[in-house]
């Protein structure tokens, strides 16, 4: 699958405000929120279109809306929320699935606490989001648990990845194609992107 590079102005300036230490939490947030957004856009700019008819105040007309069901939006829980209010923003119909999943910091093994999806996930697009893709053992693990409910059609989208994790999920799942808006040099023994901007989770809600 591909792994397209998000270079949009907005989002690289953008994703240098979040680098800096010295970002406050509420900075962090906003900002994260507005990339959010931006990647959204980007996300779905290929999305198929169907034709149906309309009528406008002055005739009927066949006119473009996107073909099939509402998307889903994956957050994985913590940091994958910091993407959610502002693609709900562009997509406010969406529905919602949760995936609650924590880095054990010794094995950095993705454990699940926490998953509700909607039920009926097997014929709509789904869009993980995770700011972090680092060795991707969350991603993966994300992925799996919507594939056993039943979601054929998924992308995902993160802010920073390492190019470790980007072949893992590559590896794992060839069928997901990645949106992030860098390709950062690689993970510290603890697991960590670097450069990249420290632990989201933490950042964004202490
Ligand atoms: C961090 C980050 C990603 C994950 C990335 O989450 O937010 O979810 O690690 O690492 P991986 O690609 O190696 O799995 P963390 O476990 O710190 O939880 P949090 O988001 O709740 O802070």
């Amino acid at each position: 699958a591909t792994v397209r590079v998000v270079d949009h102005p907005l989002v690289q300036h953008k994703l240098t405000l979040l680098r800096q230490r010295e970002r406050s939490t509420k900075g962090f947030r906003q900002i994260l929120n507005e990339i959010g957004m931006l990647l959204a856009y980007e996300v779905t700019r290929d999305l198929p279109l169907e034709s149906v008819t309309i009528e406008t105040p002055i005739q009927s007309m066949e006119a473009p809306q996107i073909a099939g069901k509402k998307l889903v939006l994956a957050p994985i829980l913590r940091a994958g929320v910091g993407f959610l209010d502002g693609m709900l923003s562009l997509v406010p119909s969406a529905r919602v699935a949760h995936v609650g999943l924590y880095r054990d910091p010794e094995t950095l093994e993705a454990v699940e606490y926490y998953f509700k999806a909607p039920s009926d996930l097997v014929d709509r697009t789904v869009l993980v989001l995770d700011p972090m893709l680092a060795t991707a053992n969350s991603a993966v693990a994300a992925i799996n648990l919507l594939k056993q409910r039943g979601a054929q059609d998924l992308r995902f989208v993160c802010l920073l990845a390492a190019p470790e994790g980007i072949a893992r999920l590559q590896a794992a799942h060839p069928d997901v194609p990645v949106w992030t808006a860098a390709i950062d040099s690689h993970l510290n023994d603890h697991g960590y992107i670097v450069p990249g901007l420290g632990d989201a989770g933490d950042r964004m809600y202490g």
